[in-house]
């Protein structure tokens, strides 16, 4: 049962830890996670350090391992604040700072640590971390006990969660905690909510244009493919332009909806697995009011494809100075940065479709072996985009790559089809943990890193720990 008055009061001690770090003009470093909702975060959590006045950084890493502490160690901060990460490493973070540290997170941890002050995680308050409380919802709570104002930050919480994939709930609504982020951007007239097609670029771009480029959920044979989009709708007798100037979608009536989904379904198919890809592709839409738009930011969820384009490019600077509402030059970069985004993305999901090997299925997981083609910070992406396919929706996805010259890094996701009751967080923990790694995440979405050399022993523990 969700306990906020205890997680509120857990906030408060943490607020109060921060606010006395401040007043001694400490030196705070906030560590965060690559993706939309470690950028959005760090952001949070940044952003009303840097409002109360205390002296603060901000930094994005891919993973918090071993080597990832040790370089935090020698930066020699006086404090470090973790959003999206550390839950899994409470013990190497208490040899490494002692009590100079606090987590904030949404990530699955030991029982054994929910108890602790420098910890704020929503499982300990018994909130689902993987589908009601993003870490950027965690920041923003920790935002709000430090100061009302904060809750000009509301938009980034649902961002994050965005980003993580939380609007599980009907119409792809956010639920939970992140519901009362939402409620409170809604109150203070920074958000509104909308019900329609949930295609990037609804409208501000052509309709063919906008399907190829929503990725989630993935639809084959039109995600990614302008000219195959833009071949079904004229086929089909789709009035595409109007006086010489494209339509887009929230131009379509009723009529034209209707028609649409017919074309899509004839990609998706009819099937139970077809008809809750096409269900996914209309629901509650989230704009942000004082956002341009014609820019990606003005859909929430668009701003986060933007975040998580500028972490998996490596450009977190980019991503954290939108995040903190940089309109100018961080701007463009992004926009640049998300094309050449898709293009990677594009061209590793036709090498996979074209090269049939590189897939293997083994009972209910597929594995994408991505060894000499998938980057190390794309393999979340990739694997988020095949479990949301209509081809793997009902797989667990594991996807392989290697992490410099001697480790390999591993991302998992379940389809939501998936037949069984998995917990993916446990089994690449329990899995990398065997063979000397480090491995974690939520029940539907998880990572590991490895020796190079322990390579089958970890994919058989995983395949064998599905299967039981
Ligand atoms: O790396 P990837 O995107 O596949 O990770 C999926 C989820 O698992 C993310 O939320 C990430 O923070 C989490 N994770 C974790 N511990 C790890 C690796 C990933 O908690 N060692």
């Amino acid at each position: 049962m969700p306990d906020p008055g205890a997680l509120n009061a857990r906030a408060s001690e943490a607020s109060r830890l921060i606010s006395r770090l401040s007043k001694e003009k400490k030196r705070i470093l906030v560590v965060t996670h690559i993706d939309a909702d470690g950028l959005s975060s760090g952001s949070i959590a940044f952003h009303a350090l840097l409002r109360m006045g205390a002296i603060a950084s901000v930094r994005a890493i891919p993973d918090l391992d071993m080597k990832a502490i040790d370089a935090l160690r020698s930066d020699q901060f006086d404090f470090y604040l973790f959003t999206d990460l550390g839950s899994g490493m409470i013990d190497q973070l208490t040899a490494a700072f002692g009590v100079n540290f606090l987590i904030v997170d949404h990530h699955q941890l030991p029982s054994e640590h929910a108890g602790r002050p420098n910890v704020l995680n929503a499982w300990s308050f018994g909130y689902d971390g993987g589908s009601e409380v993003s870490s950027s919802t965690m920041a923003y709570i920790l935002a709000l006990s430090l100061d009302e104002r904060n809750k000009d930050l509301s938009p980034s919480a649902i961002i994050g969660a965005l980003g993580d994939r939380q609007d599980s709930g009907p119409n792809r609504s956010l639920t939970g905690l992140n519901r009362k982020a939402l409620e409170d951007g809604v109150e203070k007239g920074l958000i509104t909510v909308s019900k329609d097609f949930l295609f990037h670029g609804r409208e501000t771009r052509p309709i063919h244009e906008a399907i190829a480029m929503t990725y989630t959920p993935y639809l084959t044979g039109l995600s990614g493919a302008k000219d195959a989009c833009l071949a079904a709708l004229s086929n089909t007798g789709f009035v595409l332009k109007e006086h010489g100037r494209w339509r887009n979608l929230a131009e379509l009536s009723d009529g034209e909806r209707q028609k649409l989904l017919e074309v899509l379904t004839s990609f998706v198919g009819t099937g139970g697995d077809g008809s809750m890809v096409i269900s996914e592709l209309i629901g509650e839409i989230y704009s942000l009011r004082y956002e341009d738009a014609l820019t990606p930011m003005h859909d929430a969820r668009e701003f986060a494809t933007l975040l998580n384009a500028c972490g998996r490019m490596d450009a977190t600077d980019v991503g954290i100075a939108i995040s903190l509402g940089d309109r100018d030059t961080a701007l463009s970069e992004a926009l640049k940065l998300i094309g050449e985004y898709r293009l990677k993305l594009n061209k590793a999901l036709q090498i996979l479709q074209t090269a049939g090997d590189r897939v293997a299925t083994h009972g209910d997981v597929a594995v994408v072996i991505g060894d000499e083609f998938i980057e190390e910070r794309m393999t979340g992406s990739i694997s988020s985009l095949l479990a949301s396919s209509d081809k793997y929706r009902d797989k667990m996805v594991l996807v392989r790559t290697r992490s410099g010259d001697t480790e390999l890094k591993f991302s998992s996701r379940l389809g939501a089809s998936f037949p069984k009751e998995v917990n993916l967080g446990l089994i690449m923990k329990q899995a990398a943990e065997f063979v000397g790694g480090v491995g974690g995440g939520h029940s539907m979405a998880a990572g590991a890193k490895i020796p190079m050399t322990k390579r089958d022993e970890f994919t058989r523990a995983v395949l064998q720990k599905v299967a039981e």
